[in-house]
């Protein structure tokens, strides 16, 4: 059974390397290997900077394997402007070894969860999410599936947004969840 738990500072490179992994099985992504800044330091830099943030503010999530392998990584974060603070962007990665086993829905219910309930900030006051919002390939079904299920719905379609290696375009979708806030 996986476990998930909230990301640690110990996390960083063992992302990375899943990263790596989902970039080099292709499916779903937009980024390719030469996007990946494989510096320790410099991984070690980005997640320092992620746990700077309060929990009232995002929430990333791991999946971990019992041979301590990292399964599956997940976060939603709220935007930065002042009058966006409502508004949770999401982002998924299933290890392709790991893929359609119910991984993904886990993750999702976790960080859907987050957003249902999101923790008081530091002064102790509390912001509701109203909104979630994901980007998504169009031709990337199978997450898309489990997005609908949810509850996401299309919102927008950018027409020839992703331009793969081999000069193919691929639309890509905006989908969003409003809760009740
Ligand atoms: C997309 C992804 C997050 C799904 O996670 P997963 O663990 O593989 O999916 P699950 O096993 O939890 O399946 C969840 C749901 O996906 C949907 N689904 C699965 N396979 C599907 C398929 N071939 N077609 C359509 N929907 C499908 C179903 O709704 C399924 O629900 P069910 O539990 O009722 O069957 C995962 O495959 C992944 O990380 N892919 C690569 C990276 C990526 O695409 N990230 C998302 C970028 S926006």
């Amino acid at each position: 059974m996986i476990a998930l738990r909230p990301v640690r500072f110990e996390d960083a490179l063992p992302m990375q390397a899943l990263a790596r992994r989902l970039i080099q099985d292709g499916r779903g992504m937009v980024q390719t290997l030469a996007d990946l800044d494989d510096r320790p330091a410099a991984v070690e830099a980005d997640m320092r900077s992620w746990l700077a943030h309060p929990s009232s503010d995002r929430l990333r999530l791991v999946g971990m394997a019992p041979d301590g392998r990292m399964a599956a990584e997940g976060s939603i974060k709220r935007l930065g402007p002042s009058l966006l603070r409502h508004v949770a962007l999401l982002a998924l990665g299933i290890d392709p070894a790991f893929q359609g086993q119910g991984l993904g829905r886990r993750m999702m219910q976790g960080l859907l969860d987050w957003a249902t309930d999101p923790p008081a900030a530091p002064d102790g006051s509390r912001l509701p999410v109203g909104r979630v919002e994901l980007y998504v390939r169009a031709d990337n079904e199978r997450a898309i599936g489990l997005y609908r299920s949810f509850g996401f719905v299309e919102e927008g379609r950018r027409r020839r947004f992703v331009r793969l290696v081999d000069g193919r375009y691929i639309d890509d979708l905006v989908l969003a969840l409003h809760l009740p806030a």
